[in-house]
């Protein structure tokens, strides 16, 4: 606390990521990267970068990026928008789309970074309850608001919604805009992408983190309408004209043309992801249905935060979170399917 502080400073509650320690080696379960190293195509780009390039500024508009993804979606360059990881995306789009005189709408168990943007911006917003089974009421999202976002597959639980809700959603809300959070999408679930046509009010959001490995990278993006877009474009030339660097730009451009690879790597998650949920529910954990790189699961004989805390002192990270309705679960990403019998190991010891 300063005096120095504006009062909003002082108010501010900010986001406190999943542990990144630096004093020893864990088996790291914590914040859904992938167990696997990024295409290669990705190592080849960064080894042939002309770096006395550096000197220069990079394209402001990501051009040969922004047309590529165009390309890889099926839509044109003024649909695509780029940004320093999704985190920066969706932070821009609070700010173009939900600071509105209705309260903005997300689920109560959701990524903990909304609340955080809201209150960077003073907008306010409602949590709908999830059902008991973590699963999302879209009844609950049809009434007046000042904007939706929802990540499918939902994070932490991993519970994805069928397409059909997605459609109704939008349908029922044409004066907002509509965000689906889709960092999870590449694991199984089912994209919003196809109904961008259809939808002027509908923006699709997405990262090099997850399905990419490429969390240290920073690049996220979003996918609608060229005017929504447009809106977000307005905001970051205001904000800070250079987002992406040219470093970023070129691997995440290479990677976009591995896509053997990266769909390899995308059934090989999915397949740990059966084989842990199954260890998972054979020493006796609810598990939920995920179709992300993570499982939400807990355990009736056993305290969250405990077995979070033995994990730990036993050389493994995962996320618990102290938060209401959710204090009795773990969320567990998927690793390599050795990381994940570590896991499963340590739970069986500590739970013997
Ligand atoms: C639902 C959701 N959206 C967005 C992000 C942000 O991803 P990044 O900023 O790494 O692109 C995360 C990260 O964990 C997430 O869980």
């Amino acid at each position: 606390m300063s005096h120095y502080w504006s009062q909003l400073v002082s108010q501010l509650d900010p986001y406190t990521p999943g542990e990144q320690p630096r004093d020893q080696q864990y088996i790291k379960l914590n914040t859904n990267e992938s167990p696997y190293p990024p295409a290669p195509a990705v190592a080849a780009s960064l080894k042939n970068f002309d770096h006395a390039g550096l000197r220069r500024y990079p394209d402001p508009q990501s051009k040969a990026l922004v047309d590529a993804l165009a390309a890889y979606h099926g839509l044109e360059p003024a649909q695509v928008f780029v940004g320093n990881g999704s985190d920066e995306v969706l932070v821009h789009l609070f700010q173009a789309f939900f600071i509105k005189h209705e309260p903005i709408l997300f689920p109560d168990i959701s990524y903990s970074f909304y609340p955080v943007y809201c209150r960077l911006y003073q907008i306010e917003y409602r949590r709908p309850a999830l059902r008991d089974d973590f699963t999302i009421d879209i009844g609950d999202y049809a009434v007046e608001n000042g904007g939706i976002i929802i990540p499918n597959p939902n994070a932490p639980t991993g519970i994805a919604l069928a397409p059909a809700a997605l459609r109704q959603l939008l349908a029922d809300n044409p004066e907002s805009v509509v965000v689906i959070d889709e960092a999870y999408v590449d694991f199984g679930a089912e994209s919003a992408l196809g109904l961008i046509d259809e939808f002027p009010n509908l923006l699709v959001v997405r990262t090099y983190s997850k399905s990419r490995s490429l969390a240290g990278l920073r690049l996220g993006y979003a996918l609608g309408q060229a005017d929504l877009i447009e809106g977000l474009q307005r905001v970051k030339n205001s904000f800070n004209s250079y987002p992406v660097d040219s470093l970023a730009a070129a691997a995440g451009l290479a990677a976009l043309g591995d896509e053997e690879y990266f769909q390899e790597c995308n059934r090989r998650v999915v397949a740990s992801r059966q084989r842990l949920q199954r260890g998972l529910a054979a020493l006796g954990f609810e598990v939920f249905p995920s179709l992300a790189n993570f499982v939400f699961v807990r355990h009736a004989g056993a305290a969250a935060e405990e077995l979070y805390l033995e994990l730990k002192a036993a050389g493994i990270l995962v996320r618990y979170f102290k938060s209401p309705r959710i204090d009795d679960c773990l969320r567990i990403s998927v690793g390599s399917d050795d990381d994940c019998d570590a896991l499963l190991a340590a739970l069986a010891r500590i739970l013997g």
